[in-house]
């Protein structure tokens, strides 16, 4: 009996120390972690040799207390980033993961919705165009974001789809982005009371368009930024919808590295593009409530198209886009989940053998794609060369040193409709033909 209590005693000061120990080694474990979170607030890596986040661009000059820093933050200046793709797409979810990674994005993912499990009594009573079962489910998906949105009371969201791309200089490019934006809704760096460093009376800011239209029929202001060596060149512009850039404060100095911000009436796709809480609840309403239900890229279109004073919706958007398209080795069919016949494996063939491969990755409409760098970025590359020709100094390609690349400034001109001669000639063609008849 001695013995046995002599061992309680011992096991006792044993279970008193051991804890003693535990609670050493737990704070400071957590000590740790408190000095790893003040690392990731700097956007360091734990490995600062390597750091495989692309740096962000400085902000010397601006007011401290400006918005316009937020972009540097990891959502880009917006209250959430969502990309929409399906729950079986893991392949894709990989490439937006890698992609958030290196460029200090929180992204987070919004399952795609099956149009075929949608139940019948929630399909969109009037629809539109061709109704199928591929394009109720974007349109579903799309609203869910929007819904959500209202309930959370998520001011502005940054939208993806699962194939976006961006440029390397992504953070620089929404910093001229911002800027153009604030001009145009006339608030400046003067206003720093912003809630959005991209200004607070946009609804929709269309940025992974293909293609969009300006609105020349009226006095409006654009913000011009020349020499930008990210925009696309024009033998590389596929697309056909193209703004009347006829004025000459718009055609004067345009070359191939012009890029502007304006405000934009119609325009196609939707990979990336901005919307703002009350957009989420105009375009909501638009869809879900008025018989104006259809594929949701032309929804946004006709909500930006009609918009008026007594109607407004100021969608902005930059042309050529800022957001582009990762097209990923392998079968061409994997692209897409929108039509369903895409979906059918034939059995044994170990997947979609075949259909048309691309034997090698492709990122269209952008210059110095993050998608096809990603090796390079995470090994703390910093020069970059450009994924398409382009004219600088004797060299085929442009090239950009992250450590020293200083992104032009903007700035903006005013334009009224008579200015525009390609919109001026046809009104007068019309009034030529009206007197002849
Ligand atoms: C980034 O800035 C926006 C705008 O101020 C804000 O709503 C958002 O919460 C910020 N994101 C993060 C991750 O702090
Ligand atoms: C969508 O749902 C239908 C019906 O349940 C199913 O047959 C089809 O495989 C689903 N498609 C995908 C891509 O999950
Ligand atoms: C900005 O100001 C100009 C001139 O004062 C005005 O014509 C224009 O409508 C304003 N734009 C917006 C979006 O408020």
């Amino acid at each position: 009996m001695v013995i046995s209590r002599a061992c309680y005693q011992v096991a006792a000061i044993c279970i008193t120390t051991l804890s003693f120990l535990i609670w050493i080694f737990h704070s400071s474990a957590g000590g740790g972690s408190t000095q790893h979170q003040v690392l990731r607030n700097q956007h360091e890596s734990k490995f600062p040799f390597s750091s495989p986040v692309i740096p962000s661009p400085s902000l010397d000059n601006v007011q401290l207390r400006d918005a316009i820093h937020d972009i540097l933050n990891q959502t880009l200046g917006f209250q959430k980033i969502y990309a929409i793709s399906m729950p079986h797409r893991t392949d894709k979810r990989d490439y937006l993961a890698l992609m958030g990674y290196v460029s200090n994005l929180q992204i987070d993912f919004i399952d795609g919705v099956n149009g075929s499990e949608m139940h019948p009594k929630s399909h969109p009573s009037f629809w539109k165009g061709t109704a199928s079962t591929g394009d109720y489910g974007v349109w579903r998906a799309h609203l869910n974001i929007y819904q959500h949105m209202l309930s959370h009371n998520i001011q502005t969201a940054l939208i993806l789809e699962d194939d976006a791309d961006w440029d390397i200089l992504l953070r620089h490019q929404m910093l001229d982005f911002a800027h153009g934006a604030r001009a145009i809704q006339n608030s400046s760096l003067l206003n720093p009371a912003l809630h959005s460093p991209y200004g607070d009376t946009w609804d929709l800011l269309a940025l992974g368009h293909i293609g969009a239209n300006n609105k020349p029929n009226k006095v409006q202001k654009y913000w011009i930024t020349q020499n930008d060596i990210t925009v696309i060149p024009s033998q590389k512009r596929t697309w056909s919808r193209i703004p009347d850039f006829s004025a000459p404060a718009l055609a004067e100095g345009k070359d191939e590295q012009m890029r502007v911000v304006m405000e934009v009436s119609k325009f196609t796709g939707a990979a990336a593009y901005g919307i703002s809480l009350r957009g989420a609840a105009r375009l909501l309403y638009d869809q879900a409530l008025l018989p104006n239900a259809q594929a949701i890229d032309v929804a946004m279109l006709a909500l930006c198209r009609h918009a008026s004073s007594s109607d407004p919706f100021l969608c902005l958007g930059a042309y050529p886009m800022l957001f582009g398209r990762y097209r990923a080795i392998g079968p061409e069919t994997k692209d897409s989940d929108r039509r369903s016949s895409s979906n059918e494996v034939v059995p044994g063939s170990g997947g979609f053998q075949d259909q048309k491969e691309r034997v090698e990755a492709r990122s269209e409409f952008t210059v110095f794609p993050v998608s096809l760098n990603l090796g390079g970025l995470l090994t703390g590359e910093r020069k970059f060369v450009a994924n398409v020709d382009g004219v600088q100094e004797g060299k085929e390609r442009f090239e950009i040193d992250l450590a020293e690349y200083v992104f032009p400034k903007g700035r903006e001109v005013l334009v009224g409709p008579e200015e525009y001669v390609a919109r001026q000639s046809k009104i007068n063609r019309k009034e030529r033909v009206k007197k002849e008849q």
